[in-house]
Formats: structure tokens, sequence, C-alpha cells
């Protein structure tokens, strides 16, 4: 007995067709006109549009950071995502100093187990890069972790040095797993925000002003041209302005294995919004800071020519009540994060497809078919063809939403998008032919969600 999807339009990255889509024991089995047979159980989704389940490759769930931890769990992050059409995310899981890897994956593997709705991987970010640190990368493939992650910024808490660096990228290239950089010089940042903090510069909007998009770009170059010598696969995460746009297109032109990714937001807000009345710009504090409207245009031109080949969310919640307000009267103390993960689609198709910056196949490769490719999961997810998982998204192209926080489903008390009307919205969610969200209803079991055990890089 199959599951049938029947009637609808199939996108993927490459085109559009009508199609029933065939679900056997998770996977799809087939595709094609009228595949319904008797006893088989069949979703109408004519008048849809079927898409791939979405992929978001960076999202920070239980993390500890800043003194406080991000406010959604396993299960409230991923039952967000899911309602906003996500089917799987690779979540930031972060060596503590004087422990191993294999701690980490393990902390957060427990912090997964039994919640989980919709499937998972981890990067490991590698925060304390000594000799045994070294060593334990290259066991991370056997674990199901094919990449890591390296901060450039967050003096003395995250951040790592070039020599650790460089020493992580030749160590995860000979492993087979991508190395993922936080590109902003933390150094020069540091003695900013000290200056601003002296002279009495205070409120959020200071957060942006000590973070310029110069920083960003001279690690952007920096951390290239260590992985260029080495021949090292490289992943630029949350790449926010033109600089350092700059610097990526130019070593793609190299021919150089650097891949980047902007997110979301980064095409919403400027470092305006961090001046908004009261404490409210704190909202939008995260790193790298929202630029400029110049900046937006510079991301729309490269996630449309394929320089950038990502976009994802950074979904990394703190509430503003009780988690943001830290840092009243102090902007160096305001956890550094926005939310998005579950209006990540409806916000892109909107103001992407909608908006005329591009059509649905290229929105599929950016949000689905790009991250799986990119990120060790290559004919599993991310499509909609024979032997990948079946994640399937019913895209009604017509149904109106306004976003709210408060019927959003994550435990954070904003939204960056309050008041969005959106045209076109994920109705029905499926993971691996299971229906975990429809019209708006969680079905899934908590604990449904599976861990990813990626491939080599
Ligand atoms: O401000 C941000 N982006 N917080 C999350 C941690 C990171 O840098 O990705
Ligand atoms: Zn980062
Ligand atoms: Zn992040």
């Amino acid at each position: 007995m199959s599951l049938i999807v029947s009637g609808g339009t199939v996108v993927t990255a490459a085109g559009r067709f009508q199609a029933d889509v065939r679900v056997d024991d998770g996977k799809i089995t087939a595709l094609g006109r009228e595949l319904a047979e008797s006893g088989d159980t069949v979703i109408d989704a004519s008048g849809k549009h079927v898409l791939p389940g979405g992929i978001d490759v960076h999202t920070h769930l239980s993390m500890p950071s800043m003194g406080t931890v991000t406010c959604d769990d396993y299960y409230t992050g991923q039952v967000a995502a899911a309602m906003g059409g996500t089917t799987s995310h690779i979540d930031f899981c972060i060596q503590s100093k004087g422990s191993t890897l294999r701690a980490a994956l393990d902390t957060w593997h427990g912090r997964a187990r039994g919640q989980a709705v919709i499937d998972y991987g981890f990067h490991v970010a590698v925060t304390d890069p000594g000799p045994d640190t070294l060593d334990e990368i290259s066991t991370l493939p056997e674990q199901g972790v094919t990449s890591i992650k390296l901060f450039l910024a967050y003096k003395d808490t995250l951040q790592i040095d070039d020599m650790a660096m460089f020493r992580c990228l030749e160590r995860a290239r000979d492993a087979g797993i991508l190395t993922l950089v936080h590109a902003e010089n933390g150094d020069a940042i540091e003695v900013l925000m000290a200056q601003a903090v002296a002279r009495g510069e205070l409120a959020p909007k200071y957060h942006a002003l000590t973070r310029p998009p110069e920083l960003e770009a001279e690690a952007t170059g920096r951390a290239i041209a260590l992985a260029e010598v080495l021949g090292a696969p490289l992943y630029i995460v949350h790449l926010s302005c033109r600089p350092a746009l700059v610097r990526v297109r130019e070593a793609q032109a190299r021919g150089a294995r650097i891949l980047a990714e902007t997110c979301t937001q980064y095409f919403f807000f400027t470092k305006h919004d961090l001046d908004r009345p009261g404490f409210e710009g704190a909202k939008w504090v995260c790193s790298p800071p929202p630029r400029e409207i110049e900046d937006q245009a510079a991301l729309w031109a490269a996630v449309r020519d394929g320089s950038l080949s990502v976009i994802s969310t950074d979904h990394c919640p703190f509430r503003f009540d009780t988690q943001k307000s830290l840092g009243v009267g102090n902007f160096t103390l305001i956890p550094n994060g926005v939310p998005g993960i579950e209006e990540r689609l409806m916000v892109l198709h909107q103001a992407g497809v909608r908006g005329g910056k591009f059509d649905l196949e290229r929105f599929v490769a950016l949000t689905a078919t790009n991250p799986a490719r990119s990120f060790g999961l290559e004919g599993v997810k991310g499509s909609i063809a024979p032997g990948f998982d079946a994640d399937l998204v019913l895209w009604d192209l017509d149904r109106a939403h306004t976003i709210r926080a408060e019927t959003n489903h994550s435990a954070i008390d904003y939204s960056l998008y309050e008041g969005m009307q959106v045209v076109g919205m994920p109705v029905t969610t499926i993971i691996r032919g299971r229906v975990v969200v429809d019209e708006g209803r969680l079905i899934a079991e908590r604990g449904s969600g599976q861990f990813l055990h990626r491939q080599r890089i």
C-alpha cells in the first residue's frame, strides 16, 4: 500500500510539471500520471504546488549563549519549522572549552532525543582547538557529522585564532568535512565595542556601528585565503554585505571551492532597525548585523546569479521580555541572534518569488536543493525524484496569511516580520511519507524526527 500525493504541480530546482508522487516506506518511488491504485492512501494536491521540504542549515536550538539559552528547544523550534514547511535542519553543536567534540555531540543528541518532529543534523563548532580536538575532527564523519564551524568573532568565548583556523581547515579537508566560518574580525570589534562603551554609546544601534562591513569582508577574505592555500572547501555563513560578497565572488572566479549563504533577515532589514524607539532595536541584534539597502540589493543579485547558493535563517531566538532585556543600558550584553525558522519560506516566497526576484525553481534550489547538496544529503533530501526521502510541502500559491508572533509556534515573544502579509504558504508538510502538519494542525508525534547521518563532502 502506497501513499500517493495526487494531482499537484511538482517543483524542483530544474523545473515544474504535473505529476502524482508515489511514496513507499518513506521514499519516493515514482512520479507520473494517475498512479493511485486501490488500497492506496491518497492526498489530493490538486491546485497546489508540491515542493521539496525546506532545509535550514543554520539554526541554534537550546544553545547556551551570553549567559542565557536560546528559547526554542528541539520541540518548539522544530514544530515552528514544520509549520513553516521546513522538514530538516542542521543545528550548531558547540564544543565546551576543555571538553571534547564527542561530549558536545552527546549533549546535543540528548537535547534532540525524544523531542524532534523534523529531521536534524549537527555541525560541530570547534572552540578549543588543541591537539586532541584536532585529532578528533577526523572521527566526525563516522558519527554522521561532515561539517565543522569556526568562529572568527566573539572574542574570549567562541573565537579561535588564525593558526587554529588553518589547522582545522587542513584536518577537515583531509576528513571530507566542510568548514564553515563566522567571518567577522572579532579583535577589531572588541576594540570598537570597548571604545563605544567608554563614550557612553550604549543603545542597541551601537551593536551595528561597532561591527562595520569592512570587518566582515576582511575576515571573509582571510578565511578564503587560508582555505585556498590548503585547497580546502569553505562555506561562509550568514554573509550580510556587498564587500564580503566581493571576496566570495573573486574566489569563486579563481575556481576555489568557496560556498556562501545569506540569511532571510538580511533581505528585509537594515542597521536602522536597531535604532527603533526605546529598546525595540534589540530585537534585530544579531551578528553580523543587518546592513544597508544597497547591501540588500547585492544579496538579491547574488542569490539570482548563484554566488550565494543557500538562504538559511540563523534562527537563534531570545525572548524580548526576559532575554534581550539583559542588555538594557548596555548593547554588549544583548544576546546576539534573531528568530525566523517558521517565517523563512513564506517571507522569501513573498519577497523573492512574488516580488519578481527569482522564480519558484530557484526558491526551491536556495531553500532545499542546494542546502542538501552542500551538506552531504545529496540523493536523500532536497528534491522530488525516485529514491529521495518523501519530504514534501503542499504549497498554496493563493493562500493569504498575516505573520504574527502570537500565532507562530516558536517559544519567542516577537517576530521580526510582525504584521507582514504574505500570499502563498505551506498547507501540508510531509516527512518521510508521514503528514506532520496539515492545515495548521500538528500531527507529528514528539520524537518522530530522525538524526541525519550525512555523507562526506
Ligand atoms: O547573532 C547571531 N548570529 N547569533 C547566533 C550565533 C552566530 O553567530 O551564528
Ligand atoms: Zn555566526
Ligand atoms: Zn548562527
